[in-house]
């Protein structure tokens, strides 16, 4: 299994501190089944700086030799509009037509437009949206059929198996389940930040992955 949203690489984010780090989250991540990873460090204020990242996940990659590697980002969509669409190439899974989107977590849905209008941009680029964890997105936690225009635009959706856990901020699980009964999610991904995330992944993927 492939766990596409991941803050593994070392020292880049709020993600593994260092390279002893990550290594160990490579083989938590292989405990959990993972097969290959991509590297998702935040394309958000305070951390986005591009070579850094790439530095990072070349010295990551000249350490594992046994799990396919491969590097993006996770991109906020506020990140994304100070830097530009001319950006938007750069910022997909290398070598795909992969591309990770963050929405801001206090969203509303009047905000849904300018994300609709840059998602059609991305599109327009040739690239599949996945929307990073849509059951964090407090627009979406008050109206699902928000979640559902996402879908119906082509875009997947992609839950951080940390809501088992009822998420990063709390109130996940609960519209968590809901996306997953309703039939709305793609993927679980691991959104792993340290080891212990993988046990957390290990959860979801037993109690929910059905639902997938
Ligand atoms: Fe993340």
């Amino acid at each position: 299994m492939r766990d596409m949203h991941c803050h593994i690489l070392p020292g880049v984010d709020d993600g593994a501190a260092d390279l002893e780090e990550s290594l160990a989250m490579v083989e938590a991540a292989r405990g959990a089944g993972v097969d290959e990873v991509v590297c998702t460090p935040h394309c958000r204020d305070p951390y986005f700086d591009w070579d850094a990242m790439w530095a990072a996940y070349n010295l990551l990659c000249d350490h594992v030799s046994d799990m396919p590697i491969r590097m993006g980002f996770e991109v906020n969509h506020t990140k994304l509009m100070e830097l530009g669409y001319e950006w938007i190439d750069h910022l997909a899974f290398a070598d795909t037509d992969e591309f990770l989107l963050e929405l801001d977590t206090r969203c509303h849905a009047h905000d849904f437009e300018q994300y609709k209008r840059t998602i059609f941009e991305i599109q327009g680029h040739g690239f599949q949206v996945i929307i990073a964890h849509p059951e964090r997105y407090h627009a979406i936690q008050r109206d699902i059929s928000l979640a559902y225009d996402l879908v119906d635009m082509g875009c997947v959706l992609q839950a951080s198996t940390d809501f088992v856990a009822g998420g990063r901020f709390g109130d996940e699980l609960k519209p968590a389940k809901r996306m997953l009964k309703e039939g709305l999610y793609t993927h679980f991904a691991s959104d792993a930040h340290r080891v212990g995330h993988y046990d957390l992944f290990t959860r979801a993927c037993q109690k929910f992955g059905k639902y997938l």
